[in-house]
C-alpha cells in the first residue's frame, strides 16, 4: 500500500496499481501524490518489468478534483503526473475499467498503452466546467483518433461509447477479463520500444482546416455566449500547428484564460449545486421511500398528457381520468401524435410508440385508481376543481398513496387539508412541455411526510427529471421570482422602451429568449387569469399589466392566435414588432402620468435581473427553498437562465451583493412611487452585503 487511495500488488513481473479515491477516483492532491509514489516504487523494483493501472472502483476517474479549483498547495499538479507516466522507461498500461472522464481520461491517454471493456465510455467534459483539457488531453487525444473526433469530444464534452474509439485502446474486452488483458498486454510490451502519444506526428492540412472552420461555426451558433467552447477549439487545432511540447504550453495559457472567467466559476458551481439539490438534510438518511409501480394522473390537458408520457418513458403504467370519454379520447391522442412524431424524427420506433402507448390506460371512474401508488392531479387552476378532485381521491385510494398536485400557484396546504390524509399530499410541479422541461419543483407542505418528499425526490430521478424542494407559497420558487421579472418589463415598455428591444437585452444575456417573446409563447391569458385570481396583489399599483390586459381584452393572447405583443405571420413562430403595442403603451403612460424616457440597456438589464434576485433572497429568507444554489438549478433547469452565469443567485455573487442591493436602494430612490414599493431591498440581501458573507454558506 503506497497511500490509503492508492493500492499496489504484483502479478508476476507486473506492478499493477490501483487507484482508489472514493467515490469517483477525483484525482486530488492525494490521489496523485499516490500515483507518483506507486509508479515511481515500480520504476526503481528491479523485479517489476511493466506497469497497469486501473481502479478498484466502479469508475476508472472522473478526472481533476474540481473541489480543488479554488486553490492552494496544489502540487504535484496532474501533468507532472502524466509526464511521468509518458517518461517511464517501463511500459504503462491503463485498465480503464469503467468511465474515464477529463483528467481521467487523460490519465489514460498518456499511458503507453490503453484497454478497456465493451460498454464502457469516456470523455473530456471540462468544456461543461466552463474550462478545457488542461493535462494534454487537447494534445494526445487528436494523437489517438481521428480529429473529427477529437474535437466533437473536446467541444460538446459528451461522453463517447468506446466502441467507436477503438483506435485509442489496443484491447476492448469483457470486464472479467480485463485486467488478465491488462497484464498480457503489458508483458507482450516489454522490451520492445515504448510508444508515447506524444511522439505522433499530426499536421494541419486543408481538409481539416474545413473541419475547423465549420465547427467554429457550428459551435458558435451552438454555443452561444460560452467562453470556453472556442478555446477548446484553438486549442486543439494547437495539437495539429505546434510540436507537443509547445501545443502542451498552447493548451496551458488557454485552461488559464478559461478558468479566470467568471463563467469557469458560475459552472463549476452549478455542478456541485445540481448534486447539492438532491441532499435534504432535515430528512433522516435511513428514511424508506414507498414503491411506486403505478402512477395516475387527473386531467389529460397539456400537463397531465406531458407528465404521463414521463412515466411511460420509464416503464412506469398510467391510468388517465378524465370525467368525459371525448376529452380523454383527445388527450390520448395528444400523446399518440407526440410519440408518432418522434417516430418520425427517428427517435423511437413504431415498437417503442406502441410499446409506450400500452402504458398509458384511459378511465372516467374514479373507482379504477384504487391501485394507484402515485396520483398526479393535473386540472384546471382552480382551487374548487381542485378540491373536488382530492375529496374524490381520498376516498379511493389505497393507504400509502402518494396524492400530488401540478398546481403551479395555489396553496397546497389548503388542497391537502381536504384530504384525511394530508401527510401524503404533496406539490410535484412539472415545467411545460412536461415531457421535455427536465426541472421539478417538489412543494413540501406543511405536513408532507418525510417519505413522501424522499419518494418524490427518488421519482424524479427515475424519470430523468431534477428534482428541487421547495415550501409552500403563491408561485413556489420559479414562478414567484418569474412575475417580479415579468412585473418590471411591462413596466419599462410603459416607461418608453420596447418590447423588442427589452427581448434582446435578455436574449444577449444568455436567456433563449426574452420576457416578451416568452409571454406571448406561453399565452399571455395565463398570467391575464391569474391576476384577475388575485387582485389584490395588483391593486397597489397596476401600471405594469396595463398594456398586456389591454392585449388579452382585444383577443391578442400570442402566439396560438397569430398576435400577443408581437404579430406573427401563418404558421411561423417568429415575432414581428407591432407599432401599435408602442402606441397602446404611450397612451397608457399618459393616462397614468408616467414620463416617457430614453432608458439605457444598462438599467434595462438591472431592473428586469435585480428584482428577481432580490425576490430569491427573499425566498431564502422565508426558508421556501433550502438553500440559494437551488433556486440556481431551479432557474437553469426552469427558464433557461443561462449555465455560464451559474443561476441568478450566483451570478448575484459574481456581481456583488453589496452592488445589487445598492442598486435596488437607488430604483428604489429614482422610481417615484413604483420604486419605492417594488424596489425594497431584501433585509438578507442587505445584511450578507454587509457582513460579505458567502451566500453558499448562508443557512435559515
Ligand atoms: N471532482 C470532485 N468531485 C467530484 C468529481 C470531480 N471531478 N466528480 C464527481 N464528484 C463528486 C460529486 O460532487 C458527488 O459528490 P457528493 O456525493 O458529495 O454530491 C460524488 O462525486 C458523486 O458524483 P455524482 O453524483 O455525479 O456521481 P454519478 O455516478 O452520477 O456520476 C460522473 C459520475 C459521471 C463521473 C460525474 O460525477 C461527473 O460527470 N463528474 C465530473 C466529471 C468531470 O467534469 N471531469 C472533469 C474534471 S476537470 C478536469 O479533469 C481538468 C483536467 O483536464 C485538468
Ligand atoms: P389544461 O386545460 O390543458 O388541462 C386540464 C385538463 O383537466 C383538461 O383536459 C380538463 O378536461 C381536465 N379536467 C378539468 N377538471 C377536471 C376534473 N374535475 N376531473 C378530471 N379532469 C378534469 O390545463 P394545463 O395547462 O394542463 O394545466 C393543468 C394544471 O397544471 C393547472 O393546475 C396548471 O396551473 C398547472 N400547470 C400548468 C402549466 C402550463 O404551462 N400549462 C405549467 C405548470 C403547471
Amino acid at each position: 500500500m503506497v497511500d490509503s487511495v492508492v493500492s499496489q500488488k504484483t502479478v508476476s513481473n507486473v506492478s499493477v496499481v490501483s487507484m482508489a479515491n472514493a467515490p469517483v477516483n477525483a484525482l486530488s492532491k492525494a490521489l496523485r501524490v499516490g500515483l507518483i509514489d506507486a509508479v515511481n516504487k515500480a520504476i526503481s523494483d528491479t523485479e517489476i518489468e511493466a506497469i497497469v493501472i486501473t481502479s478498484d472502483l466502479p469508475l476508472f476517474s472522473a478526472g481533476a478534483d474540481i473541489s480543488e479549483f479554488s486553490g492552494g498547495d496544489l502540487s504535484p499538479m496532474l501533468p507532472e503526473v502524466l509526464a511521468l507516466i509518458e517518461n517511464s522507461p517501463k511500459p504503462i498500461v491503463a485498465a480503464v475499467n469503467g468511465g474515464a472522464f477529463g483528467g481521467g481520461l487523460e490519465l489514460a491517454l498518456a499511458c503507453h498503452y490503453r484497454v478497456t471493456t465493451e460498454k464502457n465510455k469516456v470523455g473530456l467534459p471540462e468544456v461543461h466546467l466552463g474550462i478545457l483539457p488542461g493535462a494534454g488531453g487537447t494534445q494526445r487525444l487528436p494523437r489517438l483518433v481521428p480529429a473529427a473526433t477529437a474535437l466533437q469530444m473536446i467541444v460538446s464534452g459528451a461522453p463517447t461509447p468506446v466502441k467507436v474509439l477503438n483506435d485509442m485502446f489496443i484491447k476492448i474486452t469483457t470486464p472479467e477479463s480485463l485486467l488478465d488483458a491488462a497484464v498480457d498486454v503489458a508483458q507482450q510490451a516489454i522490451g520492445e520500444v515504448i510508444p508515447a502519444t506524444s511522439k505522433i506526428e499530426i499536421a494541419m492540412t486543408e481538409q481539416l482546416a474545413t473541419v475547423f472552420a465549420q465547427t467554429e461555426a457550428h459551435t458558435a451558433a451552438k454555443a452561444r455566449g460560452f467562453f470556453a467552447p472556442a478555446k477548446c477549439i484553438d486549442a486543439v487545432k494547437a495539437a495539429f500547428e505546434l510540436p507537443f511540447n509547445e501545443g502542451l504550453k498552447r493548451e496551458g495559457e488557454l485552461f488559464m484564460q478559461c478558468m479566470n472567467t467568471p463563467q469557469a466559476r458560475a459552472q463549476q458551481h452549478f455542478f456541485f449545486a445540481e448534486r447539492a439539490a438532491a441532499s435534504i438534510p432535515s430528512i433522516a438518511k435511513d428514511t424508506k421511500a414507498r414503491d411506486i409501480q403505478q402512477v395516475a394522473i387527473i386531467g389529460a390537458g397539456t400537463m397531465g398528457g406531458g407528465i404521463a408520457m414521463n412515466f411511460a418513458n420509464a416503464g412506469i403504467p398510467v391510468r388517465m381520468l378524465e370525467l368525459e370519454q371525448a376529452a380523454l379520447d383527445k388527450g390520448l391522442a395528444v400523446i399518440r401524435k407526440n410519440y408518432e412524431n418522434s417516430a418520425k424524427k427517428g427517435k423511437l420506433t413504431q415498437e417503442q410508440v406502441e410499446q409506450r402507448m400500452s402504458l398509458l390506460q384511459g378511465t372516467t371512474e374514479y373507482s379504477d385508481l384504487s391501485e394507484a401508488d402515485l396520483v398526479i392531479e393535473a386540472v384546471f387552476e382552480k382551487m374548487s376543481v381542485k378540491k373536488q378532485v382530492f375529496e374524490a381521491l381520498d376516498k379511493v385510494c389505497k393507504d400509502g398513496a402518494i396524492l400530488a398536485t401540478n398546481t403551479s400557484t395555489l396553496d397546497v396546504d389548503e388542497i391537502a387539508a381536504c384530504t384525511s390524509r394530508p401527510q401524503d399530499v404533496i406539490g410535484l410541479h412539472f415545467f411545460s412541455p412536461a415531457n421535455v422541461m427536465k426541472l421539478l419543483e417538489i412543494v413540501r407542505g406543511e405536513k408532507t411526510a418525510d417519505d413522501v418528499i424522499k419518494t418524490s425526490m427518488k421519482l424524479a430521478k427515475t424519470i430523468r427529471k431534477v428534482g428541487v424542494l421547495v415550501g409552500v407559497c403563491f408561485g413556489f420558487v420559479g414562478n414567484r421570482m418569474i412575475e417580479v421579472y415579468g412585473r418590471e418589463s411591462g413596466r419599462l415598455v410603459l416607461e418608453g422602451a420596447t418590447p423588442e428591444r427589452i427581448d434582446k437585452i435578455i436574449y444577449d444575456f444568455g436567456l433563449p429568449m426574452g420576457p416578451f417573446t416568452m409571454g406571448d409563447m406561453a399565452g399571455l391569458d395565463i398570467g391575464y387569469f391569474v391576476r384577475q385570481s388575485r387582485k389584490a396583489f395588483i391593486e397597489h399599483d397596476p401600471s405594469y399589466c396595463t398594456v398586456a390586459d389591454e392585449l388579452v381584452e382585444a383577443g391578442r393572447v400570442g402566439l396560438k392566435v397569430g398576435k400577443g405583443v408581437y404579430l406573427y405571420e401563418q404558421g411561423s413562430r417568429t415575432p414581428i414588432p407591432d407599432p401599435s403595442v408602442i402606441e397602446i403603451a404611450q397612451r397608457r403612460a399618459k393616462e397614468l402620468g408616467i414620463e416617457q424616457r430614453q432608458i439605457s440597456d444598462q438599467e434595462i438589464l438591472e431592473r428586469c435581473i435585480y428584482p428577481l434576485i432580490n425576490e430569491g433572497f427573499e425566498i431564502l429568507k422565508e426558508g421556501i427553498a433550502q438553500r440559494a444554489s437551488d433556486i440556481d438549478v431551479i432557474y437553469v433547469y426552469g427558464y433557461g437562465f443561462p449555465v455560464h452565469r451559474g443561476g441568478p443567485m450566483q451570478y448575484a455573487e459574481e456581481i456583488g451583493l453589496q452592488e445589487i442591493a445598492d442598486k435596488m436602494q437607488h430604483y428604489h430612490d429614482s422610481l417615484g412611487e413604483y420604486g419605492k414599493h417594488w424596489f425594497k431591498p431584501s433585509d438578507l440581501l442587505v445584511e450578507l452585503a454587509q457582513s460579505k458573507q458567502a451566500l453558499a454558506t448562508y443557512k435559515k
